[in-house]
């Protein structure tokens, strides 16, 4: 199977467990892409009625309206389901995510939804956060000198740029990635990045995710959270 047929497929898997009337956190990225396009299926096949997305971002909303899910603005009604995509996945289900930006609106769907599901291929598992992916920060743009300065104790802080500027977050933001190698704690060093002022979310999601789907050569491997692989 190639990469991309994976990650329609991991989507699919996450899909089945959207019910009729549910209100689901929407994901970005290429892998969540597929799984918006596949509850869009299931509405206008009937398969699925009366479910709700909320987006995490531009890019999502405007799939989301071409593929005729209704939306509703966060903290309308309870989230019953989130699905996303992940740049990393540690066996105890942390992620790093952020690979496209969407970090902060992504975390805060994610550990708002009464389930966290994370879709991917195989090539996403890694032992440690870190090991092949710079953790994504979004910082504000505000003191974006002093606020990589102090990351530079951290790690190798690379400010993000499109098109020869820099990146710019639908918040408004910038991204910084943090190269930081194999990180030992996730947690303790999330927080250690949350005590910087400038650094407004990082892409460490620790403790967030229920269950992943990730697809690989041989098929789909479900894993739990409190059930390492
Ligand atoms: C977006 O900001 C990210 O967190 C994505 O979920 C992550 O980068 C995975 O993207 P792909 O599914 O495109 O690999």
């Amino acid at each position: 199977m190639e990469r991309n047929a994976m990650k329609a497929a991991a989507a699919i898997a996450a899909v089945e467990e959207v019910a009729s009337g549910m209100v689901v956190g929407l994901g970005t990225g290429s892998t969540a892409a597929h799984a918006v396009r596949e509850i869009g299926k299931r509405l206008a096949s009937g398969h699925l009625d009366r479910v709700v997305g909320v987006p995490t971002s531009q890019a999502t909303d405007d799939l989301a309206r071409a593929v005729g899910i209704p939306l509703i603005e966060p903290g309308t009604a309870p989230i019953d389901l989130a699905i996303d995509g992940a740049d990393e996945i540690a066996p105890d289900l942390a992620l790093t995510k952020g690979g496209g930006g969407a970090l902060l609106r992504e975390k805060v769907i994610a550990a708002a939804a009464d389930r966290f599901v994370v879709i991917s291929d195989d090539s996403k598992l890694v032992e440690a956060l870190g090991t092949t992916f710079d953790i994504p920060l979004e910082v504000a743009r505000f003191g974006i000198a002093i606020t990589t300065a102090t990351l530079a104790r951290l790690g190798h802080p690379q400010l993000r740029s499109a098109d020869e500027a820099p990146f710019v977050t639908d918040n408004g933001n910038y991204i910084v990635d943090l190269a930081v190698g194999p990180i030992r704690d996730a947690a303790a060093f999330d927080a250690e990045l949350h005590m910087i002022p400038g650094v407004l979310a990082t892409g460490i999601f620790v403790g967030i995710a229920a269950v992943a789907y990730v697809a690989g050569s041989g098929g789909i491997r479900r894993i739990d959270a409190g059930r390492p692989a």
